[in-house]
């Protein structure tokens, strides 16, 4: 059983300080010009209980979650954000801009803490069953993206880690995008955050044609 294609749900991928944020807001300003409805949301999070799952996988205060609950904990907030959030805004018909949604994790919890694709795919298939129509990968070097999140203040649980961690992370995106090119637009996001929405608005303007 294949996932389901959403047509109007928009994610937002790569690692620390890539740009995600400022990016959402460019797509949720052009399609507000639209007269459309948006949602924009985030994981790990996106709902009450699935926001304190993200504070428990962030606290940097008590002992580090293990692989696999680091694994579970993600997917279980994404349980209820797919089923709180994104599924009641998707059949509305409202748009949908996610900050991170399941390729986050074949990146982090897959490349990044080495656990089995297949198992992660076994979790998105049951527990997920749906994907975005477009993903845009921000992909930037390590060294700039931790060089602009670090500007944000106090590094959290993920922020705090090592350089070669985020180096898996981002060839694991690099390599999904490759693998999963029919949905991925991969954005070299070194450029003028200015450059990058404009690349990111452009795509999804192709997005909104391919649907009229
Ligand atoms: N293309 C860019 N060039 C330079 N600085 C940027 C760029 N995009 C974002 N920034 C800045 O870098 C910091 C991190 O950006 P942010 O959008 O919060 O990244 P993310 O959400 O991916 O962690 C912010 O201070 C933001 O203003
Ligand atoms: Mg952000």
């Amino acid at each position: 059983m294949s996932l389901q294609v959403q047509p109007r749900l928009i994610t937002l991928e790569g690692g620390e300080g890539a740009g995600k944020s400022t990016v959402l807001a460019a797509l949720r300003d052009a399609l507000e010009a639209t007269g459309v409805e948006v949602v924009c949301t985030r994981e790990p999070g996106g709902t009450p209980l699935a926001e304190q799952i993200r504070g428990l996988l962030l606290d940097p205060h008590h002992e580090p979650a293990t692989p696999e609950a680091e694994l579970l904990l993600v997917f279980a907030g994404r349980a209820q954000h797919v089923r709180e959030t994104l599924l009641p805004a998707l059949r509305r018909g409202a748009w949908v801009i996610s900050d991170r949604f399941t390729d986050a994790s074949y990146a982090y919890q897959g490349e990044g803490r080495g656990l089995d694709p297949a198992f992660i795919a076994e979790l998105e298939r049951r527990v997920v069953g749906i994907e975005p129509a477009l993903t845009l990968l921000l992909d930037v070097p390590v060294a700039i993206g931790l060089q602009r999140a670090r500007g944000r203040g106090a590094a959290d649980r993920i922020e705090a880690e090592r350089e070669d961690f985020f180096e898996r992370v981002r060839a694991g995106y690099r390599a999904r995008a490759q693998a999963q090119a029919h949905r991925f637009h991969v954005i070299d996001a070194s450029q003028p955050a200015d450059a990058v929405a404009a690349q990111a608005v452009a795509r999804l303007r192709l997005l909104i044609e391919a649907q009229s």
